[in-house]
């Protein structure tokens, strides 16, 4: 039976004559792939999701309280060294594995390339994002005598380009074996009609479906069994964008494992109540990241017994988790979130518009919606100084600038220690 019928009436059913007329365009091995892509997309949910946009968020009545969490500067001398020996142990025994999230547009930062490609002007020569993940990771290996396998997230649209940059620069001296690279999913984009975009390449134009991907992608490429045969018990979670982020920190594991909890986070205080960041908390009982939007004054500038913000433990996207959490996170559907962005596309006579404003709506999941499936959650504060130099936008905070000055300082610090 002939395809083409049976995709022309799905085209019909969601209102989506631009791709029948792009369709009756192509021949042979175009069409086909259209075909194919077609083929894989939920109509449903997208166009669910397109309604979603139109609808104004219900606000559910919600009980907030604050998170309990442990400063790590200020851990008592057993209780530290208890859980760095556990975390070591982890790790020396080949149980800790790291994912590095890489399939982010930047579109902040402007840089033309994937984000760990971009070259920070640090001690004169400079080192790039994956670079400076690359050492840090190295030098825990050194540390416990172990290789750790190092997975990295791209999209469909960086993935090629992170290959052959790593490839040139030959892993930065990782081990190759060691290090695996998936690609995450992707949703098509949907214009203010509901209708879906065309790309360049005459294709449905889909971008990246979030940093909350990483679940189902880990799982869907294969990656999660991979690391089940290799005997992976815990899994760490960053971004490509933090050039102070520990990838394998000991107190982080111990205290976990030690807690008996299934994940984990890192913190760092937040500057002011009303700094842009979310922050950790509990909603109804469950841990929760609330965004600085959603966090009424009031309660952002409530302060507890000792003086200190209520709310003000900011996520710095550093996770952790046992196997089987990420497991059961991965067969779960997280929300979208839906984000109004400026997206080039083909019109109906086949010309490439580039939009001056916000055209169309991307769908993306956030990594931290997960840990409201779990009772509790580990949280452990650190020095902001220590372990949080975020690379985001082109200028101002969280900047190069800024990343390359706290990159020298703490490297100086250390060095001169
Ligand atoms: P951000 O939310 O800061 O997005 O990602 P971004 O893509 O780097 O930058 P903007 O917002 O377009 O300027 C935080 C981390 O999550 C990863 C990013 O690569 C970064 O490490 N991420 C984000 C993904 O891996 N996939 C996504 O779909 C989105």
């Amino acid at each position: 039976m002939d395809k083409t019928q049976d995709i022309i009436n799905l085209l019909e059913e969601y209102n989506q004559g631009h791709i029948i007329d792009l369709l009756n365009k192509l021949e042979g091995e175009k069409k086909q792939e259209l075909i194919k892509q077609i083929d894989n997309i939920d109509f449903h949910e997208i166009m669910e999701l397109y309604d979603n946009t139109k609808k104004e968020i219900q606000i559910k009545e919600n009980k907030i309280e604050a998170i309990t969490y442990f400063d790590k500067e200020k851990l008592a001398k057993d209780k530290k060294n208890k859980w760095d020996k556990i975390g070591e142990e982890i790790i020396r025994n080949g149980q800790y594995a790291v994912i590095t999230m890489a399939g982010g547009q930047g579109t902040r930062l402007g840089h033309t390339g994937p984000k760990g490609t971009f070259k920070l002007d640090v001690y004169g020569k400079g080192k790039y994002l994956f670079e400076i993940l690359t050492e840090n990771l190295k030098e825990a290996n050194q540390r416990y005598n172990t290789i750790i396998p190092w997975y990295i997230m791209t999209s469909k649209e960086n993935n090629k380009e992170t290959i052959e940059f790593l490839e040139k620069n030959n892993y930065f001296g990782y081990d190759k074996n060691n290090v695996t690279i998936f690609i995450q999913n992707e949703l098509p984009i949907v214009n203010t009609e509901g209708k879906l975009l065309i790309s360049k390449d005459l294709k449905i134009k889909e971008a990246s479906d979030g940093n909350g991907g990483t679940y189902s992608s880990l799982r869907a490429s294969g990656c999660l069994a991979d690391m089940k045969e290799k005997g992976i018990k815990w899994i760490f979670v960053g971004g490509v964008d933090n050039v102070l982020l520990k990838m394998a920190d000991t107190i982080l594991l111990g205290m976990t494992k030690d807690l008996g909890l299934a994940i984990s986070s890192k913190s760092v205080v937040k500057s002011n109540p009303h700094e842009k960041v979310g922050v950790f908390c509990k909603i109804n009982g469950h841990p929760k990241i609330i965004e600085y939007a959603e966090l009424p004054d009031k309660i952002a500038e409530e302060v507890d017994s000792r003086g200190e913000l209520k709310y003000g433990e900011s996520n710095i996207m550093c996770h952790l988790y046992t196997i089987e959490a990420f497991e059961k996170i991965s067969k779960e559907t997280l929300m979208y979130h839906s984000a109004f962005k400026k997206n080039s596309y083909l019109d109906e006579n086949g010309k490439e518009i580039i939009p001056e404003s916000p055209n169309s709506y991307k769908f993306e999941s956030f990594i931290f919606d997960a840990f409201e499936l779990f009772e509790d959650m580990g949280i452990l504060r650190v020095k902001r100084e220590e372990e949080f130099a975020p690379v985001k936008n082109r200028e101002g905070a969280d900047s190069p600038k800024t990343a390359k000055e706290l990159y020298e300082k703490y490297w100086n610090k250390v060095k001169n220690n």
